[in-house]
């Protein structure tokens, strides 16, 4: 099986990080494409419990190469913190991590873009993880004012950083004269120094220069010699630049339509998406989720699930199996297979609810709207299914699961329309069904 994808199809935080280092015991390179450090992925192996941000969750098998592709945007300052604790806790990293010379890089000004932007334009913010994103990927795009990992070690990096950092200063100085003082937030009035910028970034390439390379072609050459990549997602399908719920979306193709784009690696060449959900629904920051449960199933969900977020720390939105937004993504992402992770924490709930369809403006729809205020308006249309009160962290075989828990698993996978595969149980690799 050549080419393999995990991808979430919720609003990120599925347990993507879990399924990657299972199957990564059968891929030769796991691959990360696209966005950055707003991701945390957790990995709990041998009774160790690991986050992973940047660094691809294949990196605790040493024979397996971790590549950071050119899609990805790189914080160094964040990675050199993560692979630091990563070889405290007794993880070989060395030629076993690549980085992409074309990803592009992030800076302080994006991080202070981040947070100037998100009180502004929206009644409801975006609600970001405030790393930088959203702003490296405008520079991106802008071309003018973008810095790739290549750049770091050119004569002209120094000249650039002046060059950015002067645009920026101008930038930040003309909003804050025009937004009146209750709009401004701390940092507001941070002047850039070019000089310290570039002493400090200057001594992130060095520390990083053994590990950059030109990831793209290393992938070209390692699908003509048949090998066996993973291509690891970030975020979830629903926050899709593109296809997802605009504006309250990250910046980049979170979707199994970004694998190809953020790689370099052509379409043809994947054989299998994984599709990863919870079996229930969890969104982190700001945008509608129509099964969303402010209330004490939601606590209950947050409690069992440890649903804060990994990155931010900020308390998930908990609320029921949306069977509408998931049987959108997992075609959009072009699904063969569904992982369905977390079922423990449905363990001890009466009844559960599926939410079928959304009834919007006195039409029942089973569509996922492409407009943000119809999907505010959406009312969930639910089936109610029995729960059961074992627990099942232990379980290891499908046929050993309460039958309610099978009726519910078989149910997802009849609303979605594709197999489940995997079903999972608990944090630790041990914790997992596989069909
Ligand atoms: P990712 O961003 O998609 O990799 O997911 P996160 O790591 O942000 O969040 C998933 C959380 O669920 C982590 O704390 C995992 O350790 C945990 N987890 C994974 N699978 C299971 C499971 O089956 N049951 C429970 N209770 N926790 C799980
Ligand atoms: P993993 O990979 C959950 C959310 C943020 C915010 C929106 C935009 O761990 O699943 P950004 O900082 O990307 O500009 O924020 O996207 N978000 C995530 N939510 N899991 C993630 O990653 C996320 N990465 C970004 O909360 O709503
Ligand atoms: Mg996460």
């Amino acid at each position: 099986m050549p080419g393999t994808a995990i991808i979430g199809l919720q609003w990120g935080d599925e347990a993507k990080g879990k399924i990657v280092d299972l199957l990564t015991e059968q891929n030769e390179i796991v691959v990360r494409y696209q966005g950055g450090a707003n991701a945390g992925h957790t990995v709990v192996a041998n009774g160790k419990k690991f986050k992973l941000s940047l660094i691809p969750s294949g990196i605790f098998r040493p024979k397996v190469q971790c590549l950071i592709a050119g899609g990805v945007v790189l914080d160094p300052a964040s990675i050199l913190k993560e692979i630091d604790g990563l070889v405290k806790q007794g993880i070989k990293i060395d030629r076993n991590l690549m980085i992409s010379d074309r990803a592009h890089v992030i800076f302080p000004w994006h991080k202070i873009a981040d947070r100037m932007f998100n009180n502004i334009g929206n009644d409801e913010p975006i609600g970001t993880t405030m790393r930088g994103i959203g702003p490296c990927y405008e520079d991106k795009v802008g071309r003018a004012l973008a810095i790739r990992v290549g750049d770091l070690y050119k004569p002209g990096f120094k000249n650039q950083i002046e060059h950015i950092a002067g645009v920026k200063n101008q930038l930040f100085l003309g909003l804050t004269n025009h937004f009146d003082h209750t709009m401004r937030i701390s940092g507001w009035d941070i002047e850039l120094e070019a000089e310290s910028i570039y002493k400090e970034y200057s001594g992130y390439a060095e520390q990083l220069r053994p590990y950059v390379t030109d990831t793209t072609n290393y992938l070209l050459d390692a699908v003509d010699a048949d090998k066996r990549i993973l291509f690891e997602g970030a975020q979830g399908s629903l926050l899709d630049i593109d296809h997802g719920t605009f504006p309250y979306v990250t910046s980049s193709n979170s979707s199994g339509v970004g694998i190809s784009g953020g790689s370099g690696v052509p379409p043809h060449f994947l054989k299998k998406i994984v599709g990863i959900v919870k079996a229930y629904t969890t969104r982190v920051g700001g945008g509608p989720c129509p099964t969303e449960q402010n209330n004490e199933i939601g606590q209950q969900i947050r409690d069992r699930g440890n649903e804060y977020g990994t990155v931010t720390k900020r308390p998930r939105r908990c609320g029921w199996f949306d069977a509408v937004a998931v049987r959108y993504s997992a075609r959009l992402s072009g699904v063969d297979v569904i992982s369905v992770m977390l079922l423990d924490v449905l363990s001890g709930i009466d009844s559960l609810k599926i939410c079928t369809g959304y009834e919007i403006e006195g039409q029942q729809v089973t569509h996922f709207p492409s407009q943000i205020d119809d999907l505010r308006k959406a009312v969930p249309i639910y089936e109610t299914l029995p729960g059961w009160k074992e627990e099942i962290t232990g379980i290891t075989k499908y046929n050993d699961l309460p039958e309610n828990a099978k009726r519910y698993i078989k149910r997802i996978a009849e609303l979605i329309g594709k197999p489940v595969e995997i079903v999972s149980v608990g944090p630790d690799r041990l914790q997992t069904i596989i069909f």
